[in-house]
């Protein structure tokens, strides 16, 4: 940093100080830069449809070092003067500049005000820079990641600073993620602002007041990224190709887990895995907390309660069981404890300005607390992990690490490496944690090069989708809490991490019979599916609630798992993309002011084909609104037009689910997890709809990392309802395929024959069921609760053909 060129502070440089007239500016390979008196300001066009602006109190430039890893494209542009005012054009948008003030105005190619700076524009206080924009008309605000509160964020301000929040409120910030990506959307187009400083910041989006909209930082650079694109969804690509995307998970990281604040001993966690089985309850992980270890030291196991852990997760594994191991980041400050005295050793820990160790109360008790900034102590947790792995430990979870201690305010001198560059607490804390998950998933992969990493964080930072997928924390068993989960998730996905889920059953509290139940249904339908709750609270698995609960839940887990080629493909889709897998209704419907109504805002489209309904378990009747196109209640092929509110009947055993007409998705047979074989007929339903639809089927071995060499098996399958027609592409890749035959379900359509290479072929009926015979625990008559099931739901049976072929005639 240049500190000859930071200006003579006053006592009364705790004023609002504008950027002021520009004094010099000219252009740069990149965009343009410049200064006024005080401050100086740079302007990239990064990418096309993104461009970077960066204004500092300093002539040299901060960068956080850990979020984007885009990195800038030449892109064309061309940069006129006129009457104070400069305009940068690329192919894509426009921005004007005011060299008066250094207001920014973004437009589309058209010329539509997308964005622009309230005349405040750009400013400091003391250290602390703010941009105000104007809102525009009927303009929204949605995203900023693991936020509570509405879709829509105007008239609400949030807090970045990760925090360790027990139980929190369901209207409470902030909490333990910070994701400073956010989205505007109005009648002239939607855009995309990245605020890439991780000191604590703040985005007020008319939170009282009624002139702008702002984010702002404690300290640091005013640095953001503007991104412009015609649609939402590829905003939010565009988002996640300068954050980075998700890497394709194991398989079994898809299925049910099971976690508890602590199984143990050894015996518990054979009796919750032999249940699963038993109870014919198709389920993948097991979650070891943090009584695995001996008095909560990580790298440990507690002897005691588990005599012989490899012993014990080789027996899991021949049940078809992952194990999943907390981490937590404080390292008990005892001697002899060899991850205390190697990273003393090695200088591996947050220290103070003088070289003292910080140390702070976690589980273990004093604790000091590994330098995840620095890439050494990275690396050596990374080996450290071999603890586990060779144990047969197949995925990990970085808990605790915003970070957590007790006490909750952590001094803010203590120092961290930060890649070299040294940061105190006030910068580096909202980094923390996505450094923790970074080096957990650098364990997996150093100790299991062959293995998918799986990491699950709390904690995390905009990008933090490249390492982990993230849990909302200790959540309470209520209903608004559940709700309040699904708009976490949505909004997560909204802001690049697509891998996302919550505590099914609430981590604090008592869940309700029925509770449990409807949130075990909800959640089949969520990316992350895990059930968990905490020390001292009843049993919480899904069959300690009763036979009923037992039996909904049962049903909805098997739908998941019948439902695993197409999440599987999804996710695979989603890492290329970066899209969300549970997608808020803003995503493709942004403009429709419906979807932000409070009754339907939890709404969200689940794998592109599933709109899900969210709805408490003690309602039994509900408002859904469908929004436009055509609509099939899942359980009965009921066509619903869209474009409306409808009333459904919701009793706990049928979520309200709607397929949108024209989709096209694929399942399997019934499992007991991931791994175990299914009947090798791969089952693809069709939507009859006047809009078609592309799936693109996508396998591959499941874990391992041959996919990235060829080892997959992908094909479109594209319903086109102009010709009437499904066309399978030409499979690619060179993994055989798990399925012999296909059996295509045709929804909605009028027909029992079809045109296969020319030749007309009669199609089978059968009667069709996406749930299982649900069981009348109602003593009420069997109207009221009807079974639904599909009648004579036509299909074809014919081998898997990996070539290209048609199928004509879908009338
Ligand atoms: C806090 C986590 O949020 C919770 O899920 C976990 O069970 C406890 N820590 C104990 O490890």
């Amino acid at each position: 940093m240049n500190s000859s060129s930071q200006p003579q502070l006053t006592r009364n440089s705790d004023r609002h100080r504008g950027f002021g007239t520009l004094t010099e500016w000219h252009t740069s390979p990149f965009g343009l830069e410049g200064k006024s008196a005080e401050f100086f300001f740079r302007i990239t066009v990064y990418q096309d449809g993104i461009i970077r602006v960066q204004a500092s109190r300093f002539e040299s430039f901060e960068s956080n070092p850990y979020s984007v890893v885009g990195t800038p494209e030449q892109v064309d542009f061309s940069l006129t003067e006129k009457g104070g005012l400069v305009t940068l054009t690329t192919p894509s948008m426009s921005i004007t500049l005011d060299l008066a003030n250094f207001n920014l105005s973004f437009f589309d190619l058209a010329g539509n005000l997308l964005n622009k700076d309230d005349s405040l524009g750009t400013a400091w206080i003391g250290t602390e820079v703010t941009t105000y924009k104007q809102v525009q008309p009927g303009e929204r605000f949605i995203g900023l990641g693991e936020k509570t509160g509405p879709l829509n964020r105007l008239g609400y301000a949030y807090t970045n600073w990760n925090t360790d929040y027990f139980a929190y409120g369901i209207g409470d910030d902030p909490l333990y993620m910070s994701i400073p990506f956010y989205m505007g959307i109005h009648d002239r187009g939607a855009y995309g602002i990245f605020f890439d400083n991780t000191h604590k910041t703040a985005f007020n989006f008319g939170a009282s007041t009624n002139r702008f909209v702002y984010f702002s930082a404690e300290d640091g650079d005013l640095d953001y990224y503007f991104i412009h694109q015609p649609s939402v969804s590829e905003i939010i690509s565009s988002y996640t190709w300068l954050t980075g995307r998700m890497q394709m998970p194991p398989k079994w990281a898809l299925g049910f887990q099971q976690c508890r604040y602590s199984y143990y001993p050894d015996s518990e966690v054979y009796t919750v895995a032999q249940t699963f089985r038993d109870k014919n309850m198709p389920a993948d992980v097991i979650y070891l907390d943090i009584h695995h270890m001996e008095g909560y030291k990580v790298f440990t196991f507690d002897g005691e309660k588990f005599k012989d852990p490899k012993a014990m997760i080789a027996r899991l594994k021949e049940q078809g069981f992952k194990v999943v191991v907390i981490m937590d980041p404080g390292i008990k400050t005892q001697k002899g404890y060899l991850p205390f005295e190697e990273g003393l050793e090695k200088d591996l820990f947050v220290k103070y300005p003088d070289g003292i160790t910080y140390e702070a109360q976690v589980w273990p008790g004093w604790c000091a607390f590994p330098d995840f900034t620095k890439a050494e102590t990275r690396a050596w947790w990374a080996e450290k992990m071999a603890f586990y792995t060779e144990a047969g430990v197949d995925g990990f979870w970085t808990d605790m690490n915003e970070p957590a201690s007790w006490g909750q305010f952590t001094p803010n001198l203590i120092e961290f490496d930060y890649e070299g560059e040294k940061a105190s607490h006030r910068k580096a804390r909202n980094s923390y944690g996505m450094q923790m998950a970074r080096s957990a998933q650098e364990g997996s992969t150093v100790q299991n090069p062959n293995k998918r990493p799986f990491v699950l964080t709390r904690s995390g930072f905009a990008g933090i989708q490249r390492f982990a997928a993230a849990w909302t924390g200790d959540n309470v068993a209520t209903e608004a809490h559940m709700l309040a989960g699904i708009r976490l998730v949505n909004s997560l996905g909204l802001s690049g991490v697509p891998f996302a889920g919550y505590d099914v059953g609430g981590f604090a509290g008592e869940a309700t019979k029925s509770l449990f139940a409807r949130w075990m249904s909800i959640a089949a339908f969520a990316p992350f599916y895990r059930a968990h709750s905490m020390i001292n609270s009843n049993d919480s698995e899904p069959w300690a609630f009763g036979e009923e609960v037992e039996e909904i839940s049962r049903n909805y887990m098997k739908l998941r798992y019948r439902l695993l080629p197409t999440l599987y493909s999804k996710f695979y889709s989603s890492s290329l993309s970066g899209l969300p897998l549970a997608e808020s209704l803003a995503v493709q419907y942004p403009n429709d002011p419906k979807i932000f109504l409070s009754a339907f805002q939890n709404q969200y489209l689940f794998c592109d084909s599933f709109l899900v309904a969210p709805v408490e378990s003690t309602t039994a009747i509900t408002k859904v609104y469908l929004p436009a196109g055509e609509w099939y209640y899942l359980y009965a092929d009921k066509i619903y037009a869209g474009d409306q509110t409808i009333y459904q009947d919701c009793p706990l055993n049928y979520l309200p689910v709607y397929v949108k007409a024209g989709q096209v998705f694929a399942m399997q047979s019934d499992v007991e997890h991931s791994a175990d074989a299914h009947d090798r007929i791969l089952r693809i339903h069709v939507y009859k709809g006047s809009t078609g639809s592309e799936y693109l089927h996508y396998e591959d071995a499941g874990d391992g990392l041959e996919y990235l060499e060829g080892g997959f098996m992908k094909r479109l399958i594209r319903y086109d309802p102009r010709s009437e027609s499904l066309h399978f592409s030409a499979s690619n890749g060179n993994y055989p395929s798990d399925f012999s035959s296909l059996r295509i379900y045709f929804h909605g359509f009028g027909l029992n024959s079809v045109l296969l290479s020319g030749n007309e072929i009669r199609l089978q009926t059968e009667d069709y069921g996406f749930l299982g015979k649900l069981t009348e625990f109602d003593p009420l008559p069997e109207q009221d609760h009807p079974y639904f099931d599909i009648k004579n739901l036509y299909y074809l049976e014919m081998d898997h053909s990996l070539d290209a072929f048609e199928i004509k005639g879908l009338k």
